[in-house]
């Protein structure tokens, strides 16, 4: 490398890494996109969805999805499907089938992927039974991996730990804190069952060997039918921000308030998520879906179907003061048919890992769960 280009690269590396992102332009295009798995019957799946993204410590990207055997709905008997990618997404292993849940009416739902960034363990939280449709009681799981995705856990119940709620987490991943309070705490949130629905938050403060709940955001009323309009918190994705408070973008079923994001936020490491910290983010509209969330580099970014009415228009949005406001521009990912997304990106060294994130998106032609896509989004377009 001569002196130029060296020097260029250490440029760069620390104009990215040093001062707050806010002084670089950001102006994302969509560098690559590929679709990971294509619905419609062909072998033994009919539908996939769900899908989950995130890298694991020695820098593999790992895409996750449920694979439904027999039809698009959300009960029936489905596969943990996996693609692993070692080359920070150019090419992908076939899919593997890392949790079959047989022949279920109420099989398996995804779910949170978390990283142990310390142990380097992948851990995929999921719940088998979550609706209660011919079965009982809902059952929270736990799959993990020590070596990189390659090999796989046999699933451990989780109710002896958590007792008997429906608990649903995600979908997206779960977080590992990084600032105080509660260092190396994983935080794992996600949903309760329909009449008991609302946020709720599990908690290992062992690397995921014990789990306990923490924080919830109960719906109201809680426990009991609802009618449209009523406070209804749902699907839901916490991101970590770097003053160490938890921030939970949350899926707003019931339309209470607004056609829009609830956005809570935790500044006791999940602990607790008090109303006091809940607001409607009005820019961010929403038809009751579950979106992406990531923070990088003093960036927040948001993915959802960015319409108040249907699933379609999936929408990158970024914030540069922790989501008080969003900045006007916005990247278009795919204008049609689009629905559940998740967001990552690599923490590391190489100038490549400060320039891209990764979105996983459900994108159809005619309806939304046809396929699962992953774009690779450029940043700093411009530089
Ligand atoms: C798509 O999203 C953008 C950004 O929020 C918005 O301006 C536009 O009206 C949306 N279009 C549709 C068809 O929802
Ligand atoms: C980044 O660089 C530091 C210091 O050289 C090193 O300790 C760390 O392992 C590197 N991280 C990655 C992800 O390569």
């Amino acid at each position: 490398m001569d002196f130029i280009r060296q020097f260029g690269v250490v440029l760069v590396i620390a104009v990215l890494s040093g001062a707050r992102a806010d002084k670089l332009q950001i102006d994302p295009l969509i560098y690559e996109e590929q679709l990971l798995w294509v619905s419609g019957g062909a072998g033994l799946v009919n539908t996939y969805r769900i899908p989950l993204l995130t890298f694991t410590t020695r820098g593999s990207l790992l895409a996750f999805s449920e694979a439904r055997k027999t039809s698009s709905f959300d009960i029936g008997a489905k596969f943990i499907a996996l693609r692993r990618s070692t080359d920070r997404g150019a090419t992908w292993s076939p899919t593997s089938f890392i949790v079959d849940d047989g022949s279920l009416v109420d099989g398996l739902n995804l779910g949170s992927v978390v990283v142990d960034e310390e142990t380097g363990a992948v851990i995929v939280i999921y719940s088998l039974c979550f609706h209660r449709y011919h079965c009982k009681p809902s059952i929270t799981m736990m799959v993990q991996s020590l070596d990189d995705g390659f090999t796989w856990s046999a699933p451990r119940n989780l109710n002896p730990q958590l007792g008997l709620m429906s608990f649903l987490a995600g979908p997206g991943f779960g977080i590992q804190k990084r600032h105080p309070p509660a260092v190396g705490r994983l935080v794992v949130c996600g949903h309760g069952s329909l009449a008991g629905d609302g946020v709720f938050c599990i908690l290992s403060d062992d690397h995921g060997n014990t789990w306990r709940y923490g924080g919830e955001l109960k719906s109201i009323p809680y426990n009991q039918p609802k009618n449209d309009l009523d406070f209804e918190p749902d699907e839901c994705q916490p991101v970590e921000l770097d003053d160490g408070s938890i921030v939970i973008n949350v899926r707003n079923q019931n339309h209470y308030h607004c056609r829009c994001r609830i956005v809570v936020r935790s500044l006791d490491g999940g602990e607790s998520l008090p109303v006091e910290e809940l607001v409607f983010d009005h820019t961010l509209e929403d038809s009751a879906v579950a979106a992406g969330a990531l923070e990088k580099e003093g960036v927040l970014y948001f993915t959802n179907p960015a319409n108040a009415n249907s699933r379609v228009n999936l929408t990158l949005r970024w914030s540069l003061n922790r989501g008080k406001s969003w900045v006007k521009d916005t990247l278009k990912i795919w204008a049609g048919p689009s629905g559940y997304s998740c967001i990552t990106s690599l923490k590391g060294n190489e100038t490549v890992d400060h320039k891209y994130i990764y979105v996983i998106y459900e994108k159809g032609q005619k309806d939304y769960f046809e396929s699962i896509s992953l774009v690779k989004i450029d940043l700093y377009s411009d530089q």
